[in-house]
């Protein structure tokens, strides 16, 4: 039996997905009125798939509970955000749910971090706690770090088929890990030791927030130049050997916005390029600004509360709204005292901010500037809908004649 600790994006995916292959599990979170929901067969986010998923496990071998269960086996899926100051890792959850896991755990149990670590965190932070206790690595206690790549929208499908990796202090624990998500994961795995799986995890993220980047300095160049963006990098991209990410309103979520500030928090000084990468990501909510003033002075509208954000959420499809770029411009909105953009998200049903709509039609009739932050699924259906209006398509999924572009 797995005890799976933290039941948010991936703890609760990965928990029924082990579930639905067999694996008998109890999912803890601390968090009552969440483990209440899921106990009723309630969701806490969307995702395709999971209610199915859900529906199944419940009856079968999957039980919720705030409680920490002793057994030999175990799955820390709880958040990992960086110090805002010091742009470190805040392993306050992390060493909270280790800490009550060795309360309860049988001897020779394998602790297994899935949470994004920065490099050296389990030596620094989670090694310690377990010596403090009296209790020897490698015999009373053994580490694991399994960091996890699936991304919200497709995580089922990920969950079954990315390859994954296995940070271990020795092969044999490794060896024996990888059996277990080999019950559910199709794809390779590889065994490494700790550090690398820790450090390998924070680079595949890092890259990519490097990439968007490029693409995000190209599109402001692009602009400056008079040049179109994505027929440049359509272009470029067709070269064997170039892979261009695509630029857009700037990047959200809870892991490229996130992770590369655990190197450059941790390396400052080295982390040149990274660095540069975030601020040119970050800065992006700015450049719509920019971008959104321009076309009201173009067009002569004077009144910001004309002008209308579509999406809310981090990336399209989705419901989780993490520093999304959305929540970052308006953000700088508030810092520049100007109030009023209205705002309109089909995924997010809580409202989250000022002027925020629940029925589309009415939003569209209340603006005449929509500013697609978002690509969901729901605007690409329902373009007809603002053919008549100026549009600032920062994801390039609008073919209409007149559109303006980041
Ligand atoms: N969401 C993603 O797309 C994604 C992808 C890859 C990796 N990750 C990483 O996975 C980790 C978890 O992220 P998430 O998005 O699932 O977070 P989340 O906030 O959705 O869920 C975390 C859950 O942990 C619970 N929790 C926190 N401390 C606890 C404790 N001591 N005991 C019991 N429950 C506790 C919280 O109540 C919450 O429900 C993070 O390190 C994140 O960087 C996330």
């Amino acid at each position: 039996m797995i005890n799976i600790i933290g039941l948010g994006y991936i703890g609760l995916p990965t928990a029924l997905t082990f579930a639905k292959h067999g694996v008998e599990v109890v999912g803890t979170d601390y968090n009552k009125e969440l483990v209440d929901k899921l106990q009723k067969g309630q969701l806490t986010f969307e995702e395709e798939g999971i209610e199915e998923l859900l529906k199944a496990a419940i009856n079968n071998n999957i039980v919720f509970s705030t409680e920490y269960v002793k057994t030999d086996t175990y799955i820390i899926a709880v958040p990992t955000p960086y110090v805002k100051e010091s742009k470190k890792l805040e392993p306050k959850y992390v060493i909270a749910a280790v800490k009550s896991v060795l309360e309860v755990c049988e001897k020779g149990a394998v602790i297994i971090i899935e949470s994004t670590i920065s490099p050296g965190s389990i030596d620094k932070h989670v090694r310690p706690e377990i010596v403090n206790k009296g209790l020897i690595i490698g015999k009373d206690v053994h580490l694991v770090h399994a960091p996890e790549r699936i991304i919200p929208g497709n995580m089922i499908y990920e969950l079954e088929n990315n390859s994954r990796t296995i940070g271990s202090d020795s092969i044999e624990i490794g060896q024996r890990i990888k059996e277990l998500y080999s019950s559910f994961c199709k794809a390779e795995i590889v065994i490494t030791d700790i550090r690398s799986a820790e450090m390998s995890k924070v680079v595949e993220n890092t890259y990519r927030d490097i990439n968007i980047a490029f693409a995000n300095e190209l599109a402001m160049i692009c602009r400056t130049g008079d040049m179109d963006v994505y027929e440049i990098i359509r272009i470029a991209n067709m070269h064997p050997r170039v892979n261009i990410l695509s630029p857009g309103p700037g990047v959200g979520g809870h892991c490229i916005s996130v992770d590369p500030w655990f190197l450059v928090g941790d390396y400052p000084g080295l982390a040149n390029l990274i660095l540069t990468a975030r601020k040119i990501n970050d800065s992006m909510p700015e450049h719509v600004l920019s971008r959104i003033r321009a076309i009201m002075r173009e067009n002569n509208i004077g009144d910001i509360t004309k002008v209308g954000l579509y999406g809310l959420t981090y990336k399209e499809n989705v419901d989780d709204v993490r520093e999304s770029p959305t929540l970052q411009l308006l953000e700088k909105m508030d810092e520049h005292l100007a109030f009023g953009m209205k705002v309109f998200d089909p995924l997010v049903k809580v409202k989250l901010v000022d002027n925020q709509y629940s029925d589309f039609n009415k939003f569209i009739e209340d603006i005449e500037i929509v500013v697609i932050m978002v690509a969901h699924a729901h605007i690409k259906e329902n373009m007809d809908s603002i053919q008549n209006k100026f549009i600032l398509d920062t994801k390039n999924i609008c073919a209409f004649d007149k559109v303006y572009k980041l």
